[in-house]
């Protein structure tokens, strides 16, 4: 049987995203956008909420990975804009930076958070939970009105609970 390759160890640290790391997010999320893997955010969108996300940056300070928490409700979060630079996936970026929002998620006192997402798996061995659509609160659709895809993205929900 073929031996799995071991994923190379990137240097670095999951740490708040800064001002100055805007237009590197903002070139990540695009890079996705543009192959329909996630909404597009505008620089504007990302000046204004810059404090929900978090980034991996590596030693340099480059940024190779972004995951924002959002809060929709008083107990409901949601994990989106989570995109890990493609040289860099299969490294545990991803992991790493949905774990931070997890606990920052548990800090401010939420009870779940939720991701819309094309890769379940992922977001199944992290501890999330695949929901049919129409047990998320209304107002987790206030993106897909945004969305030229609307109700025919394909986006799986999945939940965890954090209680
Ligand atoms: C989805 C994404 C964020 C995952 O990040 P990543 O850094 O490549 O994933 P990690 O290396 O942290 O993987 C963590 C675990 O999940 C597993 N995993 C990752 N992607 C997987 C997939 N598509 N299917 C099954 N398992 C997967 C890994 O094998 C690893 O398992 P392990 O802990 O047993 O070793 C990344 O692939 C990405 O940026 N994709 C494009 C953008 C996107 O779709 N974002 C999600 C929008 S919500």
């Amino acid at each position: 049987m073929a031996k799995k390759k071991k994923a190379k160890k990137v240097e670095g640290i999951v740490r708040p995203a800064l001002m100055r790391d805007a237009d590197q997010i903002h070139d990540l999320i695009s890079y996705y956008g543009e192959r329909r893997k996630m909404l597009f955010r505008t620089l504007e969108d990302l000046f204004e909420r810059i404090r929900e996300f978090r980034v991996f940056a590596d030693n340099k300070d480059k940024i190779l990975g972004c995951c924002g928490l959002a809060i929709l409700w008083r107990d409901l979060g949601e994990i989106r804009s989570l995109a890990v630079d493609p040289k860099h996936i299969g490294c545990g970026l991803g992991k790493k930076m949905v774990l931070d929002a997890i606990e920052e998620a548990r800090r401010l006192g939420l009870k779940r958070v939720f991701a819309l997402t094309y890769e379940a798996p992922f977001f199944e061995k992290l501890g999330f939970t695949i929901v049919e659509k129409e047990r998320l609160p209304h107002k987790v659709w206030t993106d897909c009105i945004r969305c030229e895809m609307q109700d025919n993205c394909g986006e799986i929900p999945l939940i965890m609970d954090l209680t």
